[in-house]
């Protein structure tokens, strides 16, 4: 495959950015080579500036559900433009966003905009604290929940691909306040809850964990958080950054009925451009300035023209096709099922884990059920196998421990061509 021109753009580009990325995992090290640039993306498909063609399952790390550029969406982007870039006060679109996503999401009552979901999580966790006057935050290994000081203790995604769950530069002091359990651990849980209990702000987690490869939780282990919490006047929030409009309109807690106190979102509801969020009960988000003591802002929060690609992605999501979560979820299985016999039929094993259009092949005997599991993983036979895929066109996320979406834009045949791409590719290993 020609990467000549992807070559000359990451070396210059090292000599001008840390790494040569503006975020760490693009930079390949969790499977070894360079990334491609890329120059274009349609429906299910990016080409890089060398012309090369790829079925992409990352679909920018998870906000393009209905895959690249859809018309809709960059309609209302241009309209949005035209109009003005940004305005620094309120704008309409800000209004009908915090609409769409209430009317999905039960629990949020009221929706405050920022600009990305580091920036959600950072402002819910001072809310949680300025709400209830305690400083202490639990969070579970494995979840990543953005590059915020406090929440880079035993993290996930890209730092754990870098063996770096606790980030140079975050004070001891602050890292202290941030008490960590294993998922799906209920007995871990109540220990560290009768220790602090008088002095633990909030409860943080991914419902469904996608930060570490991918797993689900026990069955009644999101309602125990949610009785637990409560008992003790702790705010639980609940990280559907990724899971938010994925796994159905309104992300796990619509799938497991457990309402948290705060919400965080992202990803999905800026349709491709920057955007993040946080909401919930009425009585808690009205803390924040300029009705509360907590203070939040953001010069470009609620810009119009992303406000626009969130609504319109929104609306597409809930009022489109009512089978586009079933057709999702289908076509997800079909992938996952053929990767699944095509590992079989070379003696490979994999578990795999999926969720909707969310999917993982770990390379290990199953089952993976938390972060210890997951880590079990043969990072080195999923990097040959990530370079084998990438060869034959098929684009997978460049880590053992992030995971693939599928959009509305994929296809049978793009699942096929999948399959076929895993089948030789396995073969190779
Ligand atoms: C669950 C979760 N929370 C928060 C974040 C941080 O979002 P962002 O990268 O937009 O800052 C991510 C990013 O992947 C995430 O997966």
């Amino acid at each position: 495959m020609k990467q000549d021109l992807s070559k000359k753009l990451f070396a210059e580009a090292q000599t001008l950015v840390p790494g040569g990325v503006n975020s760490p995992v693009r930079a390949f090290r969790g499977v070894g080579g360079e990334p491609f640039f890329a120059q274009r993306g349609k429906g299910s498909r990016i080409w890089d500036v060398d012309g090369n063609e790829y079925i992409d399952y990352v679909c920018s790390w998870g906000p393009l559900i209905l895959g690249h550029a859809p018309a809709a969406v960059v309609k209302g982007v241009a309209k949005a433009a035209r109009d003005g870039l940004s305005f620094g006060i309120p704008n309409p679109h800000e209004v009908r966003l915090a609409k769409l996503v209430r009317e999905a999401f039960p629990s949020i009552q009221k929706l405050r905009v920022v600009s990305s979901g580091t920036e959600a999580v950072m402002s819910a966790i001072r809310l949680a604290r300025g709400f209830t006057g305690r400083s202490m935050i639990v969070k579970f290994e494995g979840c990543y929940h953005g590059h915020g000081d406090s929440m880079l203790v035993k993290a996930g995604s890209g730092a754990l691909t870098f063996g770096q769950p606790d980030s140079g530069g975050v004070p001891a002091e602050l890292a202290k306040l941030t008490l960590t359990v294993p998922f799906n651990n209920r007995v871990a849980l109540e220990h560290m809850i009768s220790i602090h209990r008088d002095a633990i702000a909030a409860v943080i987690v991914e419902p469904i964990p996608a930060n570490a490869g991918l797993y689900l939780p026990k069955p009644g282990f999101l309602e125990f958080l949610r009785k637990t919490t409560a008992a003790q006047g702790i705010v639980l929030i609940f990280d559907e950054v990724i899971t938010g409009f994925r796994v159905a309109r309104g992300g796990v807690q619509e799938l497991c009925g457990v309402r948290p106190d705060l919400t965080c979102l992202g990803k999905i509801i800026g349709g491709g451009l920057p955007v993040g969020a946080f909401g919930g009960h009425a009585h808690i988000m009205d803390q924040l300035a300029p009705l509360g003591p907590v203070y939040q802002a953001g010069t470009l929060s609620g810009n119009p023209v992303a406000m626009a690609a969130g609504v319109v992605t929104l609306e597409t999501l809930l009022y489109g096709d009512p089978g586009l979560y079933k057709k999702l979820n289908d076509l997800t299985a079909e992938l996952a099922l053929g990767i699944a016999a095509a590992a079989k039929e070379s003696g490979v094993p994999l578990a795999q884990n999926r969720i909707g259009s969310i999917f993982c092949n770990f390379f290990c005997d199953g089952p993976v059920t938390d972060y210890a599991s997951a880590k079990r993983s043969d990072t080195k036979r999923f990097a040959k196998f990530f370079h084998a895929m990438l060869e034959r066109g098929v684009y997978l996320a460049p880590s053992q421990f992030e995971v693939g979406f599928v959009s509305t834009a994929h296809t049978a045949a793009d699942v096929e061509q999948t399959i076929r791409a895993a089948k030789e590719a396995f073969r190779e290993l």
